[in-house]
C-alpha cells in the first residue's frame, strides 16, 4: 500500500515542497527512511513511533519504506515528522483512505507524547506550499500565526496528533487560523523615541539625512553623549516596512528560529547590535547547515557596530562584501545558499581609548600617537563605505536638564514623516529621469531605492548640481584634499539633503552641509 503526503523544507530563506512517499507492506516490522535525510530527519522514526503509542494508536505492524523527494536536496530538521506520521496513518487506514491529501502540506515536529512542536522557517514553507497550489497548510499551533500571514492558503494550527487525525477523519474539525491584517502604514510601535535624546541637534539632523538617503553613518564622541541612544532610535525614523519587506525580513528571522510564538509578520525594522567578540560566521552567516548571520537578521533594518575600533580587522573586512552586494552567498558541498542583507550601518566610537580626546575639559590622558593608532583601526575601505561622519560633543547642563516633554525635542513620528517625504520625492525624481520607476537601476541591474545606492554612473545621472554648487565642490575638493570616493560621497549626501528640501537641483547650501558631514576625515584620518 502506498500513500503520498506533502511537506516542506528550507533552502536558504526559501521553502521547497518535499513529497513524502510512504510504502507499507505486511511483512516483519521495519522502518526505513531514504532521500538524503540528515540525522534529525532519521530520528523521525523513533519520535513518530513513540508519539503514536503515547497518543493511544498502536503503531502499525508493517514494513515501512519512506522516501523524501526530491532526493538531490538535503532534508534537514525535524519538521517532516507531521507528514511522515500522516503518511503512515493513511497507509494503515487510521486516516480514512478517501481523505484527499494531495492538496495539503504538513509541517511540524512530534514530541514523544504526540504533541506538535514549532519549527523554524514556517513562513517560507507556507509561501512555497501556496505557490505549489496547495490548499491547506498544517503547522504546530505555535507557528500558526506566522503561517497565516500568507494569503491564498488555509492554515491550521494543530496542538497534537490526535487533533490532526480527528480533523482529517472529519470527527472534530478544526477552524482555519484567521488571517491577521497588518497595517504597515500605521505608526510603527517603537518603544524608544527620538524625543528622548536631548540636545545633539547636529547629530540628529545627520541621522535624519542618513535615514532619508539610506546612508551609513559613523558617530564619534566621548562616553555618555548619546551615540548608542541615537543609533537605537534610527529604526523609528525610517519609513515603515512595506509588506514585501516585512515578508522578507520575517523569512530571515523565521529561518533562524528567532520568531516568538504568535508572531505573524515583523512590523518593525530590525535593529541588530552584534558584539565585537562575535565570530565571522555569526556575523555573516554560515555553518554546516547554513544559517543567516547578524547582517541578514538586520535585513531592511539597522546594523549597529558599537565601539567600532574594537572589532577585529578580519570581521570588518568580512563586512565589506555584504555591504556592497546586499546579499551573502555561502557555498557548501550541496549547493549555494544566498541570504539577503540590505541594511543601514551605524557605527559608534570614542575618539580615543580613554574616550575624551578633543573634550573641552582637557581630561584626555592619551598620547597623540595612541589616538592615531586607535582611530586607524577603522580601515580606509571601511571608512569609504560610510557616507556620513558626525561628532557628538558633551551635553551642556542646560541641554541635559531641559524639560522632559516633546515640546523640547521632535518625536520620531515627526522626523519619520519628513524622511518618508524625502524618500518619495527622490523616488519620483529618479523615475522622471530614468523614464519610469522600474528603470531606476544601477550598473549591475539592481533597483536603486535610495541615494546611498548610487554608483558612479548613478551619480552622474541623478546628482545634477547648479554651477555654484559645482564651484563649491571643486574648491572643497582641492582645499580639503578629497579623494574620488570622498567626492562621490559628498554628492550622494548632498543629493539627499536636496531631496529633503524638495529641490530638483543640488544647490550650494546642500553641498556645504554635505561637506560638514564629512570633515572628520581631516580631523582624524589625515
Ligand atoms: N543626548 C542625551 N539626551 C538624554 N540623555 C542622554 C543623552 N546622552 C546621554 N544620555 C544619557 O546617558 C546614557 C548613556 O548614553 P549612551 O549610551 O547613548 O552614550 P554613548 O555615547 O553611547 O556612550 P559610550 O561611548 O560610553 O558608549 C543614556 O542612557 C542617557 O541616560
Ligand atoms: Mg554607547
Amino acid at each position: 500500500m502506498l500513500s503520498k503526503v506533502y511537506s516542506a523544507g528550507l533552502f536558504g530563506i526559501d521553502g521547497f515542497i518535499v513529497s513524502v512517499e510512504v510504502d507499507g507492506q505486511p511483512r516483519l516490522p521495519q522502518f526505513e527512511l531514504v532521500g538524503l535525510p540528515d540525522a534529525a530527519v532519521k530520528e523521525a522514526k523513533e519520535r513518530v513511533k513513540t508519539a503514536c503509542e503515547n497518543s493511544g494508536y498502536p503503531f502499525p505492524e508493517a514494513a515501512f519504506l519512506i522516501n523524501l523527494a526530491p532526493a538531490y536536496r538535503r532534508k534537514e530538521g525535524s519538521g517532516f515528522d507531521a507528514a511522515i506520521l500522516t503518511g503512515i496513518m493513511s497507509v494503515s487506514g487510521l486516516i480514512r483512505r478517501d481523505v484527499t491529501l494531495s492538496d495539503k502540506c504538513f509541517v511540524g515536529e512530534l514530541s514523544l507524547s504526540g504533541d506538535f512542536r514549532g519549527v523554524r522557517g514556517v513562513l517560507s514553507m507556507c509561501v512555497a506550499a501556496r505557490d505549489a497550489g496547495m490548499k491547506e497548510f498544517f503547522v504546530p499551533w505555535e507557528n500558526a500565526a506566522e503561517a497565516a500571514a500568507v494569503e491564498g492558503i488555509l492554515v491550521y494550527g494543530v496542538k497534537n496528533m490526535r487533533q490532526l487525525v480527528d480533523h482529517l477523519n472529519g470527527r472534530a474539525v478544526l477552524s482555519p487560523m484567521p488571517r491577521k491584517e497588518i497595517s504597515f502604514t500605521a505608526r510603527a510601535p517603537y518603544e524608544e523615541d527620538f524625543a528622548d535624546v536631548k540636545g545633539q541637534h547636529l547629530a540628529k539632523r545627520a541621522m535624519e539625512i542618513a535615514a532619508a538617503g539610506g546612508h551609513n553613518i559613523l558617530l564619534i564622541g566621548p562616553p555618555g553623549t548619546g551615540k548608542s541612544m541615537l543609533a537605537k532610535r534610527l529604526p523609528s525614523i525610517l519609513p515603515p516596512l512595506t509588506f514585501e519587506e516585512a515578508i522578507e525580513t520575517t523569512k530571515v528571522h523565521s529561518v533562524s528560529g528567532m520568531l516568538t510564538e504568535g508572531t505573524s509578520l515583523l512590523s518593525r525594522r530590525p535593529f541588530r547590535s552584534p558584539h565585537h567578540t562575535m565570530s565571522a560566521v555569526s556575523l555573516i552567516g554560515g555553518g554546516a547547515n547554513p544559517l543567516p548571520g547578524e547582517v541578514s537578521l538586520a535585513h531592511n533594518g539597522v546594523l549597529f557596530l558599537d565601539e567600532m575600533p574594537e572589532f577585529p580587522k578580519q570581521i570588518t573586512d568580512a563586512l565589506r562584501q555584504p555591504i556592497e552586494d546586499e546579499t551573502v552567498t555561502i557555498t557548501r558541498a550541496n549547493g549555494r545558499v544566498t541570504f539577503p542583507c540590505s541594511f543601514m550601518m551605524v557605527a559608534a566610537m570614542n575618539p580615543c581609548r580613554c574616550g575624551y580626546f578633543g573634550d573641552p575639559s582637557g581630561r584626555c590622558t592619551c598620547k597623540i600617537e595612541d589616538v592615531k593608532k586607535y582611530i586607524s583601526r577603522i580601515s580606509g575601505p571601511m571608512l569609504d563605505r560610510i557616507d556620513i561622519q558626525i561628532e557628538l560633543p558633551p551635553l551642556s547642563y542646560e541641554e541635559l536638564a531641559a524639560r522632559d516633554d516633546n515640546t523640547v525635542c521632535e518625536t520620531s513620528e515627526t522626523v519619520r514623516n519628513r524622511v518618508c517625504a524625502a524618500r518619495s520625492y527622490a523616488a519620483e525624481r529618479m523615475a522622471k529621469i530614468a523614464g519610469g520607476a522600474d528603470q531606476v537601476k544601477n550598473g549591475r541591474g539592481k533597483t536603486i531605492h535610495c541615494n546611498a545606492q548610487l554608483d558612479a554612473a548613478g551619480i552622474r545621472k541623478y546628482c545634477v548640481a547648479t554651477d555654484e554648487a559645482n564651484l563649491l565642490l571643486r574648491s572643497a575638493y582641492t582645499s580639503l584634499g578629497l579623494s574620488a570616493r570622498g567626492y562621490s560621497r559628498i554628492l550622494r549626501v548632498a543629493r539627499t539633503i536636496a531631496d529633503m528640501a524638495q529641490s530638483e537641483l543640488i544647490r550650494e547650501e546642500h553641498i556645504a552641509e554635505a561637506i560638514q558631514l564629512r570633515n572628520l576625515d581631516r580631523k582624524y584620518w589625515s
